[in-house]
């Protein structure tokens, strides 16, 4: 049996995938699901105790305690995946499955100075001192900008740029971007780095309004794309072809009227993952494999909807038993989540959008059932 190691924030749609081609399993994560099946070799960074507390992942996350975590198992590995959390650069090479290269994708500027020529961006400034954005909003009175990370995910650390006092921001370096109003969707493109194919576009969903979340986070999907989407999935395609991307990719875009914008490509498994099985009915980590082989399995159009929906703690909650239906990522029962962190994650498809929104509710009330403000 050949072993693969899969490291990541959370490591369990992956593993549970690549589990059913047969691999034997090894994980490092930061999240420690219960969902997450004994079978595995797995080691995470937070370690869950009834009546304590989970912490905030923002705080205690910190991606060389991945590396701490997964030395042990990188010798013994045939193949390592690369998850959300984590770089290839930082594993050997020959084991990588994916992209073995990221830093100028992931680097957001990086990416910008790269595509801007071919593809529509927001405007983009790569600063190092507040004062210097203050002057860039100032010659632009009738935009809006947002402030982010050059490197990030998961919209932690993004927030609207606005003329506050000079001291009530750090001075490190940083992006600022003019702020498109649209709707946010994420395609999918397969590639072999000679062929490539868009396979699915979704709708990016923010989490649910919480006073203890900033505004950006990344809070879950509908899939497919409730829409006309042939157009912006030709750009994903082009986008990724410019790049030379292998196996699964994320182009994120912000679409505004008839404009396409490019705002992030994730080089690697992302988020759509559940949702794109459910949908497609393939295993998206063999669709990865295959094309890193040089194969782009063939992939029909989807005949479902898929909703995933992370839900965050809006109070500091003691968990019941989560288990339901459509209910992922269970943490352990009777420990504590914070506000803002997140508590499960919802997947549910049906044929029917509506039946589909109707389950997420469904699944929603269960939960907030099972908390007990403490
Ligand atoms: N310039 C922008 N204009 C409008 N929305 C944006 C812009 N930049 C980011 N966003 C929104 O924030 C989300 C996260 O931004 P992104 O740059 O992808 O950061 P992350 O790496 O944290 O996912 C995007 O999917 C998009 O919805
Ligand atoms: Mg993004």
């Amino acid at each position: 049996m050949e072993k693969m190691l899969i490291v990541g924030v959370n490591t369990r749609p992956l593993a549970h995938s690549a589990y059913q081609l047969g691999y034997e399993i090894y994980s490092t994560s930061y999240f420690c699901t219960m969902d997450f099946d004994r079978w595995h070799h797995k080691k995470c960074i937070l370690k869950q105790k009834s009546y304590n507390s989970c912490g905030k992942f923002e705080e205690s996350f910190d991606p060389s305690l991945l590396m701490k975590l997964s030395s042990s198992y990188i010798d013994e590995v045939d193949h390592i995946i690369s998850y959300t959390g984590t770089v290839p650069e930082k594993f050997p090479p020959s084991k990588i499955i994916g992209n073995k290269k990221v830093e100028n994708v992931e680097n957001k500027y990086k990416l910008y100075h790269k595509l801007k020529n071919k593809f529509k961006f927001p405007d983009t400034y790569h600063l190092s001192e507040i004062a210097e954005a203050q002057e860039i909003a100032a010659q632009f009175p009738e935009k809006k900008f947002i402030k982010k990370p050059v490197q990030g995910s998961g919209g932690y650390g993004i927030e609207k740029f606005k003329n506050m006092n000079l001291e009530s921001y750090p001075e490190s370096e940083f992006i600022l971007q003019e702020f498109v109003s649209g709707e946010n969707v994420s395609t999918s493109v397969l590639s072999t780095g000679t062929q490539s194919q868009a396979i699915l576009s979704s709708k990016q969903l923010y989490a649910e309004e919480n006073p203890a979340l900033p505004e950006f986070i990344y809070g879950g999907n509908i899939t497919p794309y409730p829409g006309e989407d042939s157009v912006f999935k030709k750009v994903a395609q082009e986008v990724v072809d410019e790049l030379k991307l292998t196996g699964s990719n994320g182009v994120d875009m912000v679409i505004a009227n008839d404009d396409i914008y490019i705002i992030e490509v994730n080089p690697r498994l992302h988020g759509t993952f559940e949702c794109a099985e459910a949908v497609l009915g393939i295993n998206m980590m063999e669709a990865h494999i295959r094309a890193c082989e040089g194969e782009l399995l063939s992939v029909s159009s989807p005949e479902k909807y898929a909703i995933k929906k992370i839900l965050f703690a809006k109070k500091r909650s003691l968990v019941g038993n989560l288990k339901y239906n459509g209910v992922f990522d269970l943490p352990l029962e009777n420990t504590i989540i914070e506000p803002g962190q997140p508590l499960v994650t919802l997947i549910c498809s049906s044929e029917n959008l509506y039946n589909c929104l109707e389950k997420i509710n469904r699944a929603t009330s269960h939960v907030e059932g099972k908390l007990k403000e403490f």
